[in-house]
């Protein structure tokens, strides 16, 4: 009997031993990832001053999702606070307390290259999506980002923990951005109107929870009660049967074909009401020039 005890208090040594080296490599290995440095060039475009460009600035801010991860007034908030995943805030971009101050080409150099002032990567800012940003909707960015008012919010540090490292390491999480992005991605120089190429430009908004392909399926990095993201592709499974009339609607009311309502805390009306006709238009005709792809084959 006491040997059996001895032996499982043995085994049970081993076995937690086995789990810390297994938590450490995890650790070190990210770590060591999370530590690289990046050398990119950022060039800054020409940043107008005036109304319009700020208004349309915000509107970028708005459909882009700045504003979902840096708060509507940019002040920053914390938008996962899940500690064995990760705890992660988006920074309080405005002049106030707890807000940082950054050049134009430390801005340009973050929001395309999801590089951080250092030289290392941001976490999980999704700068794949605005690497292509046109020349002219970074500067109206850069005029919104320079009119915003002080908001004093301290936000607490960033923290990635021992399962958010494991799923980097699996290749599930985009934590890094400077590791994803391409940079030596050009700026687009996209014609804005009712059509496929400017639908396809507005969509890089809506790749990282519908897919690459756009055909839905689990979100990479959100826990397995979140629900999938929609085929928007032309799938039986998908849009294969939505007007335009019906897209505009669920973008802006939230609300599918028969009444049934989406759900607002995942798929982000609060943006997407903000799309205009024509932005509606053009995403709609980009859907429709797409293969059919099967719900979730991303
Ligand atoms: C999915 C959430 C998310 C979205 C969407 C997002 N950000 Fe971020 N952003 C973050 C996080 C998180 C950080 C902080 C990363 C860190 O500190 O490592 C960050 C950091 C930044 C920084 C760098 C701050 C610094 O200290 O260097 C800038 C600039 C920035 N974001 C601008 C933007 C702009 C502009 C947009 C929209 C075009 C945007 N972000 C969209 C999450 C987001
Ligand atoms: C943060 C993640 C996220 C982003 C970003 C996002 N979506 Fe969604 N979307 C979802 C989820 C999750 C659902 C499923 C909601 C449900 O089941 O009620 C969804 C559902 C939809 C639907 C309903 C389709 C159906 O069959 O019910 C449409 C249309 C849609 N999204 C379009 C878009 C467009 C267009 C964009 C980009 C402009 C976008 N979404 C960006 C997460 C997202």
């Amino acid at each position: 009997m006491r040997t059996t005890l001895r032996w499982l208090g043995r085994g049970s040594t081993v076995l937690i031993l086995l789990v810390v080296a297994a938590l450490a490599t995890v650790y070190a290995m990210s770590e060591m990832r999370m530590r690289r440095t990046w050398q990119v060039e950022a060039s800054v475009p020409p940043v107008p001053a005036d109304a319009a460009a700020i208004a349309r600035g915000e509107h970028l801010a708005t459909i882009r999702g700045c504003r979902g991860c840096h708060a509507p007034d940019m002040g920053g908030a914390t938008f996962i606070d899940s500690p064995p995943f990760a705890k992660l805030s988006g920074t309080n971009l405005t002049p106030g307390k707890g807000g940082v101050r950054l050049s134009d080409e430390a801005l340009v150099r973050a929001i395309r290259h999801g590089v951080g002032s250092g030289g290392r990567s941001l976490l999980f800012m999704p700068s794949q999506e605005f690497a292509a940003l046109s020349e002219s909707d970074m500067g109206d960015l850069l005029a919104y980002l320079h009119s915003l008012s002080p908001v004093d919010r301290e936000l607490p540090p960033n923290q990635v923990g021992p399962l958010g490292r494991l799923l980097f390491l699996a290749g599930k999480v985009p934590l890094l951005p400077a590791e994803v992005v391409d940079h030596a991605t050009r700026p687009a120089q996209p014609q804005p109107g009712p059509t496929a190429a400017y639908g396809e430009y507005l969509a890089a908004a809506c790749k990282g929870c519908h897919g690459p392909g756009l055909s839905g399926g689990h979100i990479p990095g959100t826990p397995p009660n979140w629900p999938d993201a929609a085929n928007l592709t032309l799938d039986p499974t998908g849009l294969a049967a939505w007007s335009e009339v019906d897209l505009r609607r669920a973008l802006r009311e939230g609300v599918a074909p028969g009444g049934r309502a989406l759900k607002a805390d995942f798929m982000p009306v609060r943006e997407t009401r903000h799309l205009s006709d024509d932005e509606i238009a053009a995403l709609y005709a980009y859907f429709r020039s797409l293969p059919p792809r099967v719900r979730g084959s991303r």
